[in-house]
């Protein structure tokens, strides 16, 4: 015992680095084209990793890019140690990392460790035959429980072969991994030391509360019948998921990766989609297993003051430094358009962005955020989700969200080579709606954006483990939320609203949009346009 005591107290402590950090999803197929095939790529994103720099971000998490079948836009691994030619090669991911470097920004790789694609050799060995070592790596049972798949339909497909059924809560091309088995862990040991030798900060890991099932996969109890015209997440929700989620076991694999993380002072960010903070507390409370984990209520909330305060507090009571947020994502509508569409959707995204950014997490922007970009309509033709594409009763298409970023005006967007067809169309783009033109305009909505990021890093108290979270009192439509000297608030109503200061000398430090009076101190009270949203900081005593 003494000497375990002694050997852990030479071990140096982790940096942590991700405390007080600002992270951007990258979602790399749609993000900068380098060779004019219509797809981002790994080298694209070297070249415009200065937009992050400049911006202000600290860490870039970049969706998966491994050799895929992309049944499920690359969340179907079939090789995790390699890059798909379509984003380049190993050599353009070493060059992502030395740019970032050079920049002084962090890299985080998308890790899938629930399901593989059932394209990789695992799988194709395992269904070779009942006897191959592999077939353990997998689920496999003679008749189907009554689980469904998130995508539709059942969680189970049958492969003829070996006239058994195989195990996936995704698509039937995303079999899920059986973490019983001890070799799975062993190999994902290897991958995650791969990665991190090649020089990356952190993971973000899909399906974070998904690894373990039941031992016996009972059935799920069912709260209410499924119907045709409901769409598959509604169908999914029908259940109670107490045997194939979050189940107990699922700490121990993390804990394991803590340890392989923790020389490198590397972050493991769970997607632990549970929408419950508690829950998700679970995996970060120990400070041995998951470092951060993903909140997403505030991509499924209205613009509604009272759902806003409630969900924000929600997410106060359970933040510090074990919780991440975002507002969009490659999976959700984004905020813009959530919020309404058009300018307004715009005005009350930033609105939310504030908000989100005084939290006590680590806030996560999805690309095209600091533009107030609106989804795209893809048209179900040219679109690629498989969400949307099979499912013709009411899809859950998230092709919107995933089109190409505007980063200058005319045809191609800079994104690519103005002839070029991108894999996603690009949209209805506005000139206004790019990173060149806004770049250009001081009071746009990406400059609002770089300075609220700027406000941010020059607060600690602003941090994950900064100071604590009040809820100042406000009129009903005004979300008013105090970090020690730094007042967030926002007009979530449709009328304007004075609001009362607490006591001292308040200085507007950020403003929504452009104030008419832009007042440069407030004693008592501020009044707030519709959508507006302004920080204020306290002065200090004269
Ligand atoms: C979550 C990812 O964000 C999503 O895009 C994917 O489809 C599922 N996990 C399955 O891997």
């Amino acid at each position: 015992m003494a000497e375990r005591g002694a050997a852990e107290a030479a071990e140096p402590t982790p940096s942590r680095w991700w405390l007080g950090a600002v992270g951007y999803e990258v979602y790399l197929r749609s993000f900068a084209d380098s060779n004019g095939d219509g797809n981002g790529d790994l080298d694209g994103l070297a070249a415009r990793l200065d937009h992050l720099a400049w911006l202000g971000v600290d860490v870039a998490w970049i969706t998966p890019f491994y050799p895929s079948p992309l049944a499920d836009m690359g969340y179907d691994v079939a090789d995790y140690l390699d890059v798909h030619p379509l984003y380049g090669d190993l050599a353009a991911f070493d060059r992502v990392i030395a740019r970032a470097r050079a920049l002084g920004l962090r890299v985080m790789v998308d890790l899938v460790p629930n399901h593989t694609s059932s394209a990789h050799p695992w799988f194709q060995a395992a269904r070779s035959s009942r006897e191959d070592p592999h077939r353990s790596w997998y689920h496999w049972r003679d008749r189907p429980n009554n689980w469904p798949a998130v995508f539709g339909g059942s969680a189970w497909s049958f492969d003829p072969a070996t006239a058994q059924h195989w195990l996936h809560l995704f698509l039937p091309e995303q079999p899920d991994l059986n973490w019983a088995e001890p070799a799975v862990a062993d190999e994902f040991d290897r991958i995650l030391r791969f990665w991190l030798e090649r020089g990356v900060d952190g993971f973000r890991i899909d399906v974070a509360h998904g690894l373990i099932k039941h031992p016996d996969l009972p059935d799920l109890p069912q709260l209410r019948p499924v119907t045709e015209a409901m769409s598959p997440r509604e169908a999914f929700d029908c259940f109670e998921h107490v045997y194939d989620l979050d189940q107990p076991g699922v700490l121990d694999i993390y804990r394991r990766w803590n340890s392989v993380a923790r020389p490198y002072g590397a972050l493991l960010l769970g997607e632990v989609y549970l929408r419950d903070p508690a829950r998700v507390h679970r995996y970060v409370e120990g400070g041995d297993a998951l470092h951060t984990g993903f909140n997403f209520d505030l991509m499924h909330i209205p613009w509604s003051p009272g759902e806003l305060r409630a969900t924000l507090q929600r997410l106060a009571d359970h933040a510090g430094p074990g919780s991440a947020v975002a507002l969009s994502s490659h999976d959700r509508v984004r905020a813009a358009t959530r919020f309404g569409g058009g300018e307004l959707g715009r005005r009350r995204a930033l609105g939310a962005l504030a908000l989100m950014l005084a939290l006590p997490t680590m806030p996560f922007l999805y690309q095209g955020d600091e533009l107030g970009l609106e989804d795209v309509a893809v048209p179900p033709e040219e679109g690629d989700d498989p969400v949307g594409v099979r499912n013709a009763v009411k899809t859950d298409s998230r092709d919107g969200c995933r089109t190409p970023m505007p980063w200058s005006p005319g045809p191609g967007c800079g994104f690519t080579a103005p002839s070029v067809r991108p894999w996603l169309p690009i949209g209805p783009r506005r000139p206004e709606d790019t990173v060149e033109r806004q770049r250009a305009d001081a009071g746009s909505h990406l400059h609002r954006v770089r300075a609220l990021l700027a406000l941010r890093k020059r607060r600690p108290e602003l941090h994950q483990n900064g100071a604590a979270t009040s809820w100042p009192a406000s009129p009903p439509a005004v979300v008013a939320l105090r970090r020690g000297p730094v007042l967030t608030l926002a007009n979530a109503g449709d009328e304007a609203a004075d609001t009362p200061l607490p006591p001292g000398r308040w200085r507007i430090a950020w403003a929504s949009f452009d104030r008419t009076r832009e007042a440069a101190a407030a004693e008592r009270a501020v009044g707030l346009a519709p959508a507006e949203a302004l920080v204020l900081e306290l002065e200090p005593p004269r």
